[in-house]
């Protein structure tokens, strides 16, 4: 049984987290596994008429019998993971109990994270102000606090003296209080999840070949720390490649890669936008596309689709298939426009430094709006023919197969290939 991976192709807010269970329940995913970040993220799914944002926990625990898992490559903020998240599951009578994997290597954001966002690096990107960078940069100098060494720390007294000297090196105050406080809401948490090696339950139900499993990215290609517009990134692999560190399984497992895009490109945060639009048709594309951060409530900037960039994407990840969702903002625009190159560079060519991507000169095609509604269309053919046309010059032009188009935020707004 393979590991297919979910990943966003642009700079995050594709709409992924829409499109994990109707591909669950299509392709008999039986577990979905979150590989990196933390609640920077913002996954919006709605369920039984519900809306629901999911942070951390992965969105196909909405999907009855099946199982989540919280990988090693995230980092994990506990109190929100409670408080928002296991408790809004519990108010829409989401049973996840059992269900649930937290990796116990998985680091832990500690408030000191999270107090220095308010450094002029993290001004600079707009970062979501949830401390991920500097988790991450405390596991990096190898001094982070990890799931399960807070875990130990509840029977193991020599462990707990050692997390208060790791807090005091942070300089926090009141080392004992905040270890405290970690450890009621670590102690919430495990009532109901399981903290464990997850990558050896993930390889045992590999090997046993019991389950297909659906890694579910988090932000986006471009937000990349590796590939993404430097600086202007967040701190983890958010690429395909991330799914088989994240998860601690072998990239052999890895079968499909699906890559998700919007019809159109939107960006939270600082940075490069080559195909930004600043006018009045960026701030319809903001309005119909209900375009404002699920974390941070920002306004998202908003412009064309870029090729070059998803050709790149398209590339760093292996995507095997697109998904294109969103189609419908769409629907009331005359003249749609495509970015299918850069003035002045080779094809293929995306510039290593953020400043240079910001000054290159997109080079359009014109292609005929549909002034129909695609809202909710279930079938390919339900589309207006303007609409497939579009579709069609993206899947020419990107070389790839188109195998979902979503056409509104409902669960069943959805075309899957093949169709039924
Ligand atoms: P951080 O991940 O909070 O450090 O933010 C770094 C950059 O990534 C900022 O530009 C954020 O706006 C952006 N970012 C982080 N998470 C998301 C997301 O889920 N969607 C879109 N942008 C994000």
């Amino acid at each position: 049984m393979p590991v297919d991976v979910l990943v966003g192709l642009q700079w995050g807010d594709e709409g992924k987290g829409k499109l994990v269970g109707p591909l669950m329940k299509k392709r008999d995913y039986k577990v979905v596994a979150r590989y990196q970040g933390g609640n920077n993220a913002g996954h919006t799914v709605y369920y039984d008429g519900r809306k629901l944002v999911f942070k951390q926990i992965p969105s196909g625990i909405v999907v009855p019998r099946t199982y989540a898992v919280m990988g090693n490559g995230m980092v994990i903020n506990l109190k929100a993971l409670y408080e928002d998240e296991m408790r809004g599951l519990e108010e829409a009578q989401i049973d996840y109990k059992d269900r649930l994997f937290i990796s116990d290597r998985a680091h832990v954001i500690l408030p000191h994270h999270v107090a220095a966002e308010s450094s002029a690096t993290s001004k600079r990107i707009d970062t979501t102000k949830k401390g991920i960078g500097y988790a991450y940069a405390d596991k990096a100098a190898r001094r982070g606090i990890r799931v399960g060494d807070l875990a130990e720390g509840f029977s193991n007294h020599n462990a707990r003296q050692e997390l208060i000297e790791a807090l005091e090196t942070f300089g926090t105050e009141n080392p004992d209080g905040v270890l405290d406080e970690q450890m009621r809401h670590l102690d919430r948490v495990m009532q109901n999840t399981r903290v464990c090696n997850t990558a050896a339950i993930l390889n045992e139900w590999l090997k046993l070949g019991y389950y297909n499993i659906l890694a579910e990215g988090a932000q986006g290609t471009l937000l990349d720390i590796d590939h993404g517009t430097y600086p202007f990134v967040t701190s983890s692999n958010t690429t395909a490649g991330g799914a088989a560190t994240g998860l601690g399984i072998g990239p052999a497992t890895i079968k499909k890669v699906i890559g998700v895009a919007k019809a159109y490109t939107t960006r939270v945060g600082e940075g490069p936008f080559p195909t930004e639009l600043k006018d009045g048709t960026g701030q319809r594309l903001r309005e119909r596309g209900n375009e404002f951060g699920s974390v941070t409530g920002r306004p998202r900037r908003c412009g064309w689709l870029d090729l070059p960039l998803l050709r790149y994407a398209i590339d760093i990840n292996g995507a095997t298939e697109l998904a294109l969702t969103k189609i419908d903002v769409l629907d009331e625009e005359d003249t749609i426009r495509v970015c299918v190159d850069y003035n002045g560079l080779k094809k293929g060519e995306i510039p290593a430094l953020s400043e240079h991507l910001a000054q290159v000169t997109p080079v359009y095609e014109k292609l005929p709006g549909w002034i129909t509604s695609t809202r909710g269309a279930k079938r390919f053919l339900d589309l207006p023919q303007k609409a497939r046309d579009y579709i069609d010059f993206l899947r020419n032009n990107l070389k790839i197969e188109t195998s979902v188009i979503s056409t509104g935020p409902e669960e069943h707004d959805i075309i899957i290939f093949p169709e039924q």
